[in-house]
């Protein structure tokens, strides 16, 4: 697909962070934007931003959680906008956790909203795509998925099956006129949520800003990117690529180069902020309460 240019999208997780981008990025491209997630205001917003950039959208607040609801979304999209050319499943969760700490609730919510979700929208809208000859599915996955990440570790086996199905299944459309690719940044700054935390990124864990990754998500629909790792420059791109290719064939020596880089303790980090965070909330109730 050489052109966004009249195509519709349909963007999830458009309401915050780096969907806001995203969104934004498509309406610069004449693409009509179908903007998906739970806040309304959210969506709202973003698609004021897109009438400023003079493009259109339409907001559809939907909990994509409930992936057998997935099929209601599809009959108000067929309804009132038509066929979706495009589909980028960006919306996702993580939830930091030691592992014997996670609830059955927090893992399904996680495997859900990050992989069953994307699988489910991607069979419901590709048919129409297979019909048309047309289509790209986009799927926002992350260096987690790639070398798995201390205390994210139900996060990182999300995006590591959003990698491998999108593998999987970009071998079944070749020739079929509909095309896939996968996006791995690694920490987003600015305003994604990382960096929302207040904690800062180690910085040689690579570079990835909401920009550079949304102009990796035009790059693999106007180029047919299978798999896009984004970072600032190419070269660290290439040194990220051959870390995981050797971690292929000895993956304590990656273990160890990560604990060096402060991998880990910036997610434990993480981890015991948002502990704190809970902590002060549920005080805070009590307080009120008492
Ligand atoms: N931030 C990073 O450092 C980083 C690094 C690598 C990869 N990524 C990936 O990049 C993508 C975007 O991340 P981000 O940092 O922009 O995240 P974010 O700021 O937390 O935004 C997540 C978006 O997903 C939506 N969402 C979450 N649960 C949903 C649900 N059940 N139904 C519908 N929408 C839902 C949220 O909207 P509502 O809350 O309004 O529903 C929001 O719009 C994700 O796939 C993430 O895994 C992020």
């Amino acid at each position: 697909m050489t052109t966004l240019a009249g195509k519709t999208v349909l963007l999830t997780g458009a309401s915050r962070g780096l969907g806001v981008y995203i969104a934004r990025a498509l309406a610069i491209e004449k693409a009509t934007v179908i903007c998906v997630s739970r806040s309304k205001e959210g969506l709202d917003i973003t698609c004021d931003q897109i009438t400023n950039l003079g493009g259109k959208s339409i907001s559809i607040p939907f909990d994509i959680k409930n992936v057998r609801k997935l099929s209601t979304l599809k009959k108000i999209i067929n309804q009132f906008v038509g066929p979706v050319d495009i589909l980028i499943n960006n919306a996702a969760i993580e939830v930091c956790q030691f592992f014997t700490d996670y609830s059955l609730d927090e893992i399904q919510s996680v495997l859900e909203t990050n992989l069953l979700s994307p699988i489910e929208l991607t069979r419901l809208f590709l048919p129409s795509m297979l019909e048309r000859r047309s289509g790209h599915i986009v799927n926002i996955a992350s260096l987690a998925g790639k070398k798995g990440v201390a205390y994210s570790s139900v996060y990182s086996a999300s995006k590591a099956g959003l990698i491998m199905w999108s593998d999987a299944i970009r071998q079944e459309l070749v020739g079929t006129g509909v095309e896939i690719s996968v996006i791995c940044p690694g920490y987003i700054y600015q305003e994604a949520s990382v960096s929302k935390n207040g904690l800062t990124t180690p910085h040689l864990a690579g570079i990835s800003t909401p920009t550079y990754t949304t102009n990796a998500v035009i790059k693999a629909i106007k180029q047919n990117k299978a798999e896009i790792i984004v970072n600032k420059e190419l070269i660290t791109e290439f040194f990220t690529r051959l870390l995981f290719a050797i971690g292929q064939l000895y993956s304590p020596f990656v273990d160890a180069i990560y604990r060096w880089i402060d991998i880990p303790k910036f997610n434990r980090m993480r981890l015991e902020k948002q502990q704190h965070i809970d902590d002060s909330m549920i005080k805070s109730v009590v307080g009120k309460r008492g």
